[in-house]
């Protein structure tokens, strides 16, 4: 393991030439994050602020840390999942002089301490996918929140645990929920997992999804996304579900809707996507067929209940990358992937490029717009804040520019016509 005090913690240094044309891959892919890094490291807009990042470690994650970078901040970053780090992106990082405490394969122990070694800087700003990285500041160095201006968050699991953080009053700093941007969550919270997620199945299994019983549970933009994608390649999709609302979407988009109960019988494939633990325990394990295989696409490896899964079996063995087959005391067998952690990350390269460019277009406008706060000495108070419309429509409309694609625009008399309240049969 590549070592230098204070600066980087990564696996390999000598893989940074592959990292590196990799990161120019995705480079090639996000125009709309590339079209900000060529205006703002003209004007360096964030020259003396620290930002400290706590974000799956990938080539597009790469992309938005240089573009940080490009802009004049201080970085230093972490991953947020133990198994989600590409080492090869991180040793490229770490090359271009970015501070890094990353790799894949960590212990729980080793992830936050890679956290808090970002933590050594004294972050102004904080960038997070999960709220792992703010939850060490809360709990453990509460000190350091007074030089934070804000922060970001990227996922819907974090802005939830956020929220529940600023209504008990505990929040120390405003932090703005990127996830909620109509251009992250519409796109990467279903085209992106819907894509990535096949992915990492197909990787680590390598089987025919036609034909097969694919169980999503939940039917939030993750799952609708996934159970979208399965259905394209001539699954049978069946979706579990305890919103209902959520569960009549489902069945009005023609896929089935049952309980687990119900779907554990029948399932070959299933993967869970709810950001709640215990989705899938020992009863479903009970009843499944032999040769099931279970994933997870949720920020948390507890939506699967392994342990559970352990105490029900009398071996285990990996048969394949990041697939595990686990052997039950009757005989059946049943395969985890990527030990129940994130299986687009874990078992594949995460959310295509295309569509991160959004997501990270909007997390280097939101560190911009706190920033911007802080120079014109506007002080927010601790809450989520949510990304302006405006944002939003901006990113979108450089993203369908870039593909070629020009829209429509509203007359005058269109424009009078929406405000005029009036107007009837
Ligand atoms: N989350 C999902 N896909 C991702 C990617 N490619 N990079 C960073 N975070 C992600």
């Amino acid at each position: 393991m590549d070592y230098k005090s204070g600066k980087y913690k990564v696996k390999d240094l000598s893989l940074a030439s592959e990292g590196r044309k990799k990161i120019e891959w995705a480079e090639s892919r996000m125009p709309v994050l590339m079209a900000l890094r060529e205006k703002y490291s003209k004007t360096k807009p964030l020259k003396g602020y620290k930002i400290a990042g706590c974000l799956h470690v990938t080539k597009e994650t790469a992309v938005l840390v240089e573009t940080l970078k490009a802009a004049g901040a201080q970085v230093s970053w972490s991953g947020c999942n133990p198994l989600s780090t590409q080492d090869e992106i991180a040793a490229a990082l770490a090359k271009n002089g970015i501070e890094i405490y990353a790799w894949h394969g960590q212990s729980v122990k080793e992830f936050y301490w890679s956290i808090e070694r970002t933590l050594d800087i004294k972050p102004n700003l904080t960038l997070d996918d999960g709220a792992d990285l703010i939850f060490t500041i809360h709990n453990k160095f509460p000190h350091l929140a007074k030089n934070v201006i804000g922060g970001t968050e990227e996922t819907t699991t974090g802005v939830h645990r956020l929220r529940a953080m600023a209504e008990a009053g505990k929040l120390l700093y405003p932090v703005i929920a990127v996830n909620d941007a109509e251009t992250k969550w519409d796109f990467d919270n279903v085209y992106g997992t819907g894509q990535s997620s096949i992915d990492g199945i197909l990787r680590a299994t390598s089987v025919l999804l036609a034909g097969k019983n694919f169980v999503v549970a939940g039917y939030g933009h993750c799952g609708k996304g996934c159970a979208m994608r399965a259905a394209g390649l001539g699954a049978n999709v069946i979706v579990t579900e305890v919103k209902p609302t959520a569960a009549l979407k489902a069945a009005l988009d023609g896929f089935r809707v049952m309980t687990m109960d119900e779907a554990a019988k029948i399932g070959d494939i299933f993967i869970t996507a709810t950001g709640v633990k215990d989705v899938i325990v020992e009863r479903h394990f009970k009843k499944m067929k032999d040769g099931a295989i279970v994933c997870n696409t949720g920020h948390y490896d507890c939506e699967i209940n392994i342990p559970q899964l352990e105490k029900l079996s009398k071996g285990k063995r990996t048969v394949r990358a990041n697939n595990e087959e686990y052997t039950l005391k009757d005989g059946r067998k049943i395969y985890l992937l990527a030990k129940g952690r994130l299986v687009n990350l874990a078992a594949a390269e995460g959310h295509p490029s295309e569509v991160m460019d959004m997501s990270f277009a909007n997390q280097f406008m939101s560190q911009l717009r706190l920033i911007n706060y802080d120079k014109h000495g506007i002080l927010l108070n601790p809450e989520v804040i949510e990304i302006p419309e405006e944002q939003d429509q901006e990113i979108a409309r450089i993203k369908l520019q870039t593909m070629s694609y020009t829209i429509d625009k509203l007359t005058k008399e269109q424009l009078a016509y929406i405000k005029d309240y009036s107007a009837g049969t």
